[in-house]
Order: structure tokens, then sequence, then C-alpha cells
């Protein structure tokens, strides 16, 4: 039956798509025909440090490079401990320094030496290069400053300062005396002025003074009290509108490392106090600083509304990249299970635990809602299978309820994916399958009833997907086609809630000027937020997602007909160039008004920071009568809505 009906609705959109010309469309429901219930996890998304994603992005903090730790790690790119901060000695000398660490964890500092005048570290933050210059302060607003000092025999003192790229004043000035120890100061700033600045240390006396961990976040922002510091306000909003049910993190590639184990992602080196954290390189580049690490990553979940779905590398290094280290024998791995049994009792675990009681020091006591944990993010072959069997079974021992996530590799087709399921329904089919690809928008088109086929005793998790237009310039642009494709897919995965579990859309976040990959569900600069089509897509599903799949039938659309106990919910996906005249027979439905959204515009519309509402949806409403409607669905559009079933 499911089968049936995608493809007559195919068939019928190739047709149209043939002739240039949509005809007529009818949709027929009942609402009293359930034919089953719909994961309530479907719609997610996933945060990945991509892009600038995390560290530059959705992190509160505005300096880069805030710890001196910034290294090369892949390839010798882009990177030294200085990366951000420009140096003005004055009378004295600046240098790094090992000597001195803050933490073993964090062991190089910086050290000023005035030499009686003065001398000035200033960091630029992320958008500190030539195409745009600076922080972008907002006039008025206040910005909390901290800092770490160490200035045995130090005479003198410490200034700190928001000033414009040319040094002039944009803020009133701190001082700070430094100790004998490392200490924390801290303070706030008001921006007396928007503009490009920079955060300027000035150390005025005689002696040495050494700095670390050096933070500036705006006041406004989400999580404050989280040990992390917190999240940006305008992109966790954007992330909410979404409202996700899961949180998937941190990665994606990030997880596994690339070419070295050093930067395969260890959770607990983003634990506990900011300073003992270990920075990390990103497999995208740059450093990670663990700010929202997994404490703040599971508070994150929790603000959001979202459970938590955290992946965790299963002994190989990123199968996709070079490798030049051998995975984890299996001895190691075994030894390496703890690990991921003290991240599920760091969320789970009772306070008098190790990890549960550090949780409780950092501010939850209260477990988190943890059910599923990823282990591996793109693997395939024996390697990882009998690493998958060590691990999950390690996991299953103690935490019976926790269902453990298994990767059926980066592809969609293949001999790749078969062989990977075959191995999974053979030995692990008490898993969730993780299934990624990225592929031609019109591919989605295509496969609408992928899920059709499958059998329905191994549930999947689709953790990784986006439909890729042909690149323009040096990017894939994120267009109407390629949103609306993604939306004819979607209809496909609620037809299939019962087999798919969970979805999300990958990359979630990037930050303009620093783009690994496209396209991207949203980009941001200091300032703004650029939600996509695809971003919309997303948000509809999400609002308008039912619990049970409702028996339907509609040639020539892609769509699916859901309910919830009180309301039932329509979505429409006309991806043709021809507007299509809609006449719906809901059966069992009260008169009263269909109300909801639509998408549309034209099929190579996106929205840019100039335009940023050129896509947008729109609020639609019908009137039902007697179980009858009539509306017109617009060339390239989604349309989705919603009416009561009970007064
Ligand atoms: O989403 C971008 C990347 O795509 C992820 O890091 C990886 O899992 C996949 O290859």
């Amino acid at each position: 039956m499911r089968r049936l009906i995608t493809l007559t609705v195919a068939l019928a959109i190739a047709l149209s798509l043939l002739t240039g010309a949509a005809s007529a469309a009818d949709l027929v429901c009942d609402a009293e025909r359930v034919l089953y219930p719909i994961s309530p996890e479907l719609f997610g998304i996933f945060l990945e440090d991509i892009n600038c994603a995390v560290d530059g992005g959705l992190y509160a903090e505005l300096l880069k490079n805030r710890s001196f730790e910034w290294e090369a790690i892949l390839n010798g790119q882009r990177a030294d401990h200085y990366t951000a901060w420009r140096l003005q000695s004055g009378e004295g000398s600046i240098e790094l320094a090992q000597d001195n660490p803050l933490h073993p964890n964090n062991p190089t500092c910086l050290r000023l030496r005035p030499n009686g005048g003065s001398a000035t570290a200033s960091n630029q933050g992320f958008g500190g290069n030539a195409l745009r210059g600076g922080i972008a302060l907002t006039e008025g607003a206040v910005y909390d400053v901290s800092l770490w000092l160490c200035g045995p025999g130090f005479t003198g003192e410490v200034t700190v300062q928001l000033t414009d790229m040319g040094g002039r004043p944009l803020s009133g000035a701190l001082s700070f005396t430094p100790g004998a120890q490392w200490t924390r100061f801290q303070g706030q700033l008001t921006a007396e002025k928007a503009g490009g600045a920079v955060l300027a240390v000035t150390a005025s006396g005689t002696g040495q003074v050494d700095l670390d961990l050096v933070s500036l976040m705006p006041r406004d922002r989400v999580g404050a009290s989280w040990p992390g510091g917190g999240v940006r306000r305008d992109l966790f909003e954007a992330l909410r509108a979404l409202e996700p049910a899961f949180l998937r993190f941190p990665g994606g590639c990030v997880v596994e490392g690339s070419y070295v184990r050093a930067n395969a992602y260890n959770w607990k080196d983003t634990v506990g106090p900011l300073e003992a954290r270990r920075e990390r390189g990103n497999t995208w580049g740059g450093m990670q600083t663990g700010g929202v690490g997994f404490y703040e990553y599971f508070c994150l979940a929790e603000e959001l509304g979202a459970l938590p779905l955290p992946v965790v590398h299963a002994g190989l290094l990123c199968q996709a990249r070079e490798v030049r280290e051998s995975p984890l024998t299996l001895e190691e791995t075994a030894a390496y299970a703890q690990d991921i049994l003290d991240l599920i009792e760091f969320a789970r675990g009772g306070t008098d635990t190790v990890w549960g009681g550090l949780r409780a020091e950092m501010g939850h006591p209260e477990p988190f809602d943890l059910r599923w944990v990823a282990i591996g993010n793109e693997n395939w072959g024996a390697a990882y299978f009998s690493r998958y069997h060590v691990l999950s079974e390690a996991v299953k021992a103690v935490w019976p309820d926790i269902t453990c996530i298994v990767s059926a590799g980066p592809v969609a087709e293949g001999a790749l994916p078969r062989d990977s399921w075959a191995a999974i329904r053979r030995s692990h089919a008490d898993s969730l399958v993780d299934e990624h690809y990225y592929m031609d928008s019109g591919w989605f088109l295509e496969h609408t009833d992928r899920y059709d086929r499958y059998p329905r005793t191994v549930p999947v998790f689709l953790g990784e997907y986006a439909a890729h237009e042909p690149v323009a310039g040096s990017r894939r642009p994120n267009n109407l086609r390629a949103a609306l494709c993604e939306a004819a897919y979607m209809t496909g995965l609620e037809r299939n809630g019962d087999l798919v579990q969970l979805s999300c859309y990958a990359p979630l976040l990037a930050r303009e000027g620093e783009i690994d990959w496209t396209p991207d569900l949203i980009f941001f600069n200091d300032t703004s937020v650029l939600l996509t089509p695809s971003y919309y897509v997303q948000q509809l599903f999400s609002l308008y997602h039912g619990d049970q799949l409702i028996e339907s039938s509609c040639e020539g659309l892609y769509h699916s007909v859901t309910r919830t106990a009180d309301s039932l919910q329509l979505k429409l996906v006309n991806p043709t160039e021809e507007a299509v005249p809609l006449s719906l027979s809901l059966l069992n439905v009260p008169d009263g008004s269909l109300s909801g959204w639509q998408l549309s515009g034209g099929m190579k519309d996106t929205n840019s920071f100039a335009a940023p509402d050129k896509v947008k949806p729109l609020p639609v409403e019908a009137a039902l009568r007697e179980g009858a409607a009539k509306l017109i669905l617009p060339a390239a559009s989604l349309t989705v809505l919603a009416i009561r079933l009970t007064p």
C-alpha cells in the first residue's frame, strides 16, 4: 500500500515535470483511519563544530584563541599560538610561555613584561580579519570579562578595555592587581559605541605577568550559569524555534579525529572547570575550546526541550580520511569502553558516583534524560563492527535501557551500506541504525519511497542528510528547490515514521567567511542569523508533527497526513513549476478552518544577509465545510495545514 501510493505520486509528478503542467489533485483521507504511530522523536537537530558552528558561533565566547593553545594539529595550516592576538610590546616584551601552566591541560600562557612601561595584547575575536575587522559590539550592551593572571614579583596593574582597531576606547577600563598565584579576575564592560573592537589587555609596571584564559561574553546570553559560560541568544532562539526532539552532538567527523588519535574527541577533556579543559584540534580546522563541553551540551539539550543524543568514536579514526594511526586494538577497545560508561554515568549516575558527582558539582544534580549513545559516526567494515560489538555489549551490560546506535556508513546506496546492513541484521539487530547521505536534490524526489521497502525489524536513524544542488561559485546553494526536495522526502519519513525513529539535517550552522561545507541549515555572522529555505522546511515538519499516520491518497502530490489527539496535519509538496489546484475530502473532520503556512517562490531563490526574508513561510487558511475544501498550491511550494478535530 505504502509503496503503491509513493509510486503513483512519483509517476504523476514525473509526468507533470515532463509536460510542464501540473494537473489538479484530490486528497482524500479519513481522520479515523489510523495506520500506525509515528516516532515522537522523528525530527531533531545535529550540532557539530564545522563552519565555526560552536567555537566562533553558538558558544557565547567572543575571543578566539583565548587560552593561547591554538596549534597546528592538521597539516600545519592556519595555526599558531598567537592566532587572533596582536601584540604591542611598548617599552617591554611579550612572549608565549609554557613554564607556568594555569593547568596541566592548559600549558601555554602569554607573558607580558612591561619593563617599567606597558605591554598590550589585544584579541580581535572571530571577525578579526580583513573582511570585517574585530568583535562586533552593540552600543549600550554589557559584556562579561574574565581573565587569569599570575605575577610573582610584578608591581603594577593590568587593565582591560574594549577599543577600536586603532586603539581608541569603546568602553571604560577594568583594573586588576595580579598576585603571586594564578587568580581569576572578572568584571563588566559596557560598549559605548557599536563597531569592530578588540579586547586590549595592558600590563603596566615592572616585572612580569602571565595571562591566560581571557574571556569576553555578551551579558545577554543563554546559560550564563553553566561553567562554560553559555551560548549566543539569537542562535539559541533559532534552534529553539525548530522545537527539536533531540540534539545529536558533537559529530560528525570531529568525533573520530582525523589522521591522528590526538584529535579524536574525548568527552572527559570537556567537563569540569574551564581552565582544566583541554583544547583540541578540530577536524575541520581551528581549535575546540570545550567551552560547550559535555555538561553544557546536556544543559543545552534540556533548555531546548530536546533529548540528548551523544556520539562517541568507536576506536577508529575517520575512515573517510587518510588514516595515519591504526585503530585501537580489541584489548584497547575493551578498556576504552569505560569512557563510554563514564559518559553515561556523567549523564545519569547518582550524585554519589564519580561522574554523577561531577555533574552535580557542575550544577545539575538531577540526571539528564539520556536514552541513546551512538558508537561511531561514519564507520563500516569488519574493523568497525568488531569494535562496535565490544563497546555496545559493555554499554548494554551496565545500562540495558540505553539504545546503542550503530553506523551504516556514509553513503545511501551500493555495496557498503548493503554489507553494513547485513552485518547489523546478523549481529546488532537490537541497535538503532544511523544512515548518512548527501545526494543530489533530484535523488530525494526519486527516493521518497526508500523506507517503504525496509523490513520493519531494525529501526532507522537518518543521522545526516541534505539535498545538494550543483555548485554555483564555490558553494552549493541553499535554494528553495533543495528545500522542497527535502520536504518531499520528509513526507516519506513521516509515512515511515514507524521505522524511522529519528532524523536530522546536516550541517546545522555556518559562520559567514568560515564555510567548510555547504549547504547548511542556518548561516550567521557576528550580528545576524540567516535562516534558509531548508530551515523552514525542518521547522514546519517539526511544528506540525503528528503522532499517528493517517491513511490518505492523492495522485500528483508528495504529501502526508498525520494526527494527534485533537488535530489533523496535512503536508503538501508541489515541487513543480506549475500551480496545482487541490480539492480536499476529509472524512470525520468537523467544519472549521484549516490553517498553517506556505513556503513558495522561485526554485532557485535563496535567502541572503542582504535579503533574509526572500523565502519565508506565509500564513495560509482555507475553510472546511462538510469535509471539503479547495486551495491552490503555488508552483514550487510546501503547504502545511492543521485543523482541530475536537471543538
Ligand atoms: O555534516 C558534515 C560531515 O559530513 C560530518 O562531519 C560527517 O559525519 C559527514 O561526512
